[in-house]
């Protein structure tokens, strides 16, 4: 799995561009699908507190043939879990059920003032860094200004959110773009929507590709790490397919085009989204 947009190099960073998403996926799914994930080329996997299958995605990353150490491994801090003196209490507890020394990225997965001030989270979440358990450090469900005040707080590098073609975030990526961070896409693939787009397939044809494939091409060929997900191994190859071929400028417009402000995951008490 190497060409051009494979990796996303920006400061300090080096991140494989496509992971792999473990949301909602129970511990069988992730045993099914993580050690295929990782023998087709996957190097980059994510997963969070919340989704109850951190030992299942150390357990699967330990019994592959592939080195820990080749693999970008991605979890969460819950927002019940933002107060400084539970950051590092989730983070060591995180460690425990991936059973590693430290992760390579910890982010805070929703906005959390509510619980603590965003000075405090962040730099516990520092501090946790400088202490080893993590490589680097982020947050995620961040709308602009509130990211623009988290990178003016702590060493964060990505912003995880929705992003697909059905909903654009520039002005997320324009924060990213000024304080040299990357951007993550969550539901890279609209949870399946864009397998039944019209646009997306006519562009696939002319690839020898399907829209799923073109989907995840265009968010690497602009730098975004993308983190499709499927409970289903034999799409696990299928979907990593995006390597030999590449999007013209105006096939790269045509999808862009598509942004519709459709968002799929707004829950109760996430933020006030930038327009758009
Ligand atoms: N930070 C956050 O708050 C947050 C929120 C949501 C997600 N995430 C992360 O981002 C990852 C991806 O998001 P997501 O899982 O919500 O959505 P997604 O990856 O956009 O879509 C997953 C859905 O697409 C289907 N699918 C996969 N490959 C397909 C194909 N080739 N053709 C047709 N359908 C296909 C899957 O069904 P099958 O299983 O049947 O294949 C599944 O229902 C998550 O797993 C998680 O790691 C983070």
């Amino acid at each position: 799995m190497t060409d051009d947009v494979s990796t996303i190099r920006t400061g300090g960073v080096r991140v494989p561009a496509l992971g792999f998403g473990t949301f909602e996926l129970d511990p069988e799914e992730v045993e099914r699908t993580v050690p295929v994930a990782l023998d087709v080329g996957y190097r980059h996997i994510d997963t969070a507190q919340a989704y109850r299958n951190e030992a299942a995605v150390g357990h699967a990353i330990a019994g592959s043939p592939v080195d820990r150490d080749d693999v970008f491994v991605t979890t969460k801090v819950w927002r019940d879990r933002a107060a400084p003196e539970d950051v590092e209490s989730s983070t060591a507890a995180s460690l425990r059920e991936l059973d590693m020394d430290h992760v390579d990225l910890l982010l805070l997965h929703w906005p959390a003032e509510d619980i603590a001030p965003l000075e405090a989270t962040l730099e516990a979440m520092t501090a946790a860094r400088d202490r080893g358990m993590t490589e680097h450090i982020g947050v995620s469900n961040f709308p602009s200004a509130e990211l623009a005040r988290a990178f003016e707080l702590a060493p964060i590098v990505t912003d995880q959110v929705e992003h697909h073609p059905y909903l654009a975030v520039d002005p997320i990526e324009r924060v990213l773009a000024d304080n040299g961070g990357f951007l993550t896409a969550y539901c890279p693939i609209a949870k399946g929507k864009v397998a039944e787009d019209a646009t997306l397939d006519e562009i696939g044809e002319e690839h020898g590709v399907g829209p799923v494939q073109v989907t995840l091409r265009w968010l690497l060929q602009r730098g975004v790490a993308a983190l499709p997900r499927t409970s289903k191994p034999e799409r696990v190859a299928e979907n990593a397919r995006v390597h030999d071929f590449a999007l013209t400028d105006d096939e790269m417009e045509r999808i862009a085009g598509l942004a519709a402000g459709e968002r799929l995951i707004d829950p109760p008490f996430g933020p006030e989204w930038d327009a758009g």
